[in-house]
């Protein structure tokens, strides 16, 4: 039998995800050690050299390092709980989605039993898993991040965010809003241009262009958010509410929907009643910072 390295690693949860994980992993060759609920998941993997564990605790023990992929927080507690005991020296990296303060209270859970805990995020789809394509958040200790690198790597880009163990969820749920930020805004133009015969398609580069154009901007703003000054260097919150205004009163007299511009131009709004009008547009972080936008 081979002796055991460092670079061993166990997967626990064999869905579309944690399938493709292991795929990746025994790809560039480290010895997977796998486990899932529903056993005959890991058919394929056993034949592309997987190794089948017959219980989660013979799971746990198999490797220095133990990924998990299940469905929530609350499917791996009802994993990892019966065995907790067995969780000391372990290095354990989770990759289920769920939420920061989650994330938190699982590394509590696990650093009060004697693992290191490594939260992830996984920006990605299982076929592009293994490929570069693939964007991987972690957080948590660094030690334990930068001693086992290799095995992250095999999984795609990682990008190591921090000791924080919510950083990575909350950078999931931030990169989501900017998701849908930008398809929200898109589509709304669809829906206007479509009311003249436009189709999506047509629409579409010019779309790109200034969706292009604006991600441009970001940076200086991020700037501006940064210092929490706002020179209106290019255009006042002021003029952009006039711009709002035709957008609602368009969308209004073609039949569109008008509810996401009207939800734009009343944080603006609000911005504005408190003398904000002069400033430029990220200033509206205040308003977004806080959990009940206020006209102070
Ligand atoms: N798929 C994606 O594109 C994608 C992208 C980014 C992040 N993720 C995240 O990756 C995680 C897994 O996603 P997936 O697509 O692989 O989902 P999936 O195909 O539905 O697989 C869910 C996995 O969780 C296991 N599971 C669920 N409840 C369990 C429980 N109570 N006890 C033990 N095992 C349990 C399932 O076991 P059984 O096989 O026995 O049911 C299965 O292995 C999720 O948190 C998801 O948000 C997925």
């Amino acid at each position: 039998m081979t002796s055991r390295t460092d670079s061993d690693v166990t997967l626990i949860g064999l869905g579309l995800m944690g399938t493709a994980l292991a795929g990746a992993l025994l790809g560039e060759g480290h010895r997977t050690t796998v486990w899932n609920r529903t056993a005959a998941k890991a058919e394929e993997l056993v034949t592309q050299g997987a190794l089948l564990a017959d219980s989660v605790e013979c799971a746990l023990q198999a490797s220095p390092v133990v990924v998990t992929c299940v469905s929530d927080y609350a499917s791996l507690q009802q994993v990892l709980t019966p065995v907790a005991d067995r969780l000391g020296g372990r290095v354990l990296v989770n990759l289920s989605s769920g939420d920061s303060e989650q994330a938190r209270e699982m590394a509590r859970w696990s650093e009060d039993r004697g693992a290191a805990y490594l939260d992830g995020a996984i920006m990605a789809v299982p076929p592009t898993i293994g490929t570069a394509a693939a964007v991987i958040l972690l957080s948590g200790p660094e030690t334990a991040f930068t001693m086992h690198q290799s095995i992250f790597d095999a999984l795609g880009t990682t990008a190591y965010l921090g000791e924080d163990h919510g950083l990575s969820a909350l950078y999931d749920v931030a990169g989501m809003s900017m998701m849908w930020g930008v398809l929200n805004a898109w589509l709304q133009g669809v829906a206007l241009l479509s009311t003249a015969g436009v189709d999506a398609a047509s629409y579409t580069p010019f779309a790109a262009q200034l969706a292009q154009e604006t991600v441009g901007w970001l940076a200086g703003y991020a700037d501006q958010v940064d210092r929490g000054t706002y020179p209106p260097d290019d255009a006042t919150l002021d003029t952009h509410a006039g711009g709002m205004t035709h957008l609602i009163e368009e969308s209004e007299r073609l039949g569109v929907n008008a509810e996401l511009p009207r939800l734009f131009k009343a944080l603006v709004d609000r911005a504005i009643a408190v003398a904000q009008g002069g400033r430029s547009y990220p200033v509206l972080i205040e308003q977004l910072a806080q959990p009940h936008a206020t006209s102070r």
